[in-house]
């Protein structure tokens, strides 16, 4: 079997009925979004999707999984995402897909998180994989000069007819050719506080599981990281 569909199919095993679901982006997320529609269809499961992106709600309608807005409900119990790096102690990049923004608002608000991936997004450092970064447009040549200035090698991300991209929310994606990033954290808390940067694909001790399809067969490991939100509590 194709690995994303393996990852995404034994993803979808953690989805029990009654939970608000945060669906995510990519041909990764799209097998486990299928199968959560199948499981709908033949099993009738009972969920509530919450989507991560426009492309991610036209795949879910289709299906006919219910779904609310990330401000339509408390939490989210589980979200289920793809990613482009995961380093060995479980941080990751994301927005490859263009979609970082809403993925990583449905992440702070997801009890548990698990990425699904093949073998080949597991690395020992992340960077190698261009650092996506949502920004505003006004001023975004601002930010390309000065990402310029500090070595990061930025790129405006475009689409394939050659026009500067757009995400779901009308904003620009600045891609960072950085190779390795030593200290993700920093890296962090640096973009986090730039004028302009709307949101950056540093997703940093956030997930719970990583469901890894290799041609060995399929793994889930437990990571130490959980966001644990409990709304009720707080
Ligand atoms: C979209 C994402 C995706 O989860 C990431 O790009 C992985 O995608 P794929 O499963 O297609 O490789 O972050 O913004």
């Amino acid at each position: 079997m194709n690995l994303k569909k393996a990852a995404g199919i034994e993803a979808a095993k953690f989805v029990k009925d009654g939970m608000i679901i945060g669906l995510g982006t990519g041909s990764t997320a799209y097998y486990m979004v299928e199968e959560i529609g199948r499981r709908i269809r033949e099993e009738g499961l009972k969920i509530t999707g919450v989507t991560t992106s426009n492309a991610t709600k036209e795949q879910a309608k289709k299906l006919n999984i219910p779904l609310k807005s990330i401000d339509e409900v408390s939490k989210v119990d589980l979200t289920i995402d793809g990613a482009d790096e995961i380093s060995q102690n479980f941080q990751g990049i994301k927005g490859g897909g263009a979609a970082l923004l809403f993925e990583k608002i449905v992440a702070t608000y997801s009890k548990q998180i698990i990425w699904i991936v093949d073998e080949s997004k597991l690395v020992d450092k992340l960077g190698k994989f261009p650092l996506p970064i949502e920004v505003i447009p006004y001023g975004s040549q601002q930010l390309m000069r000065l990402f310029t200035e500090k070595g990061y090698h930025p790129v405006l991300r475009k689409t394939k007819s050659n026009q500067t991209l757009l995400t779901d929310s009308g904003h620009y994606i600045i891609d960072l050719h950085l190779q390795t990033i030593d200290a993700p954290e920093t890296l962090a808390k640096y973009l986090d506080q730039l004028v302009g940067v709307v949101e950056h694909g540093l997703f940093l001790n956030m997930v719970s599981k990583v469901i890894v399809a290799s041609t060995h067969g399929v793994t889930v490991t437990e990571t130490p990281h959980s966001l644990k939100i409990d709304h009720e509590n707080n």
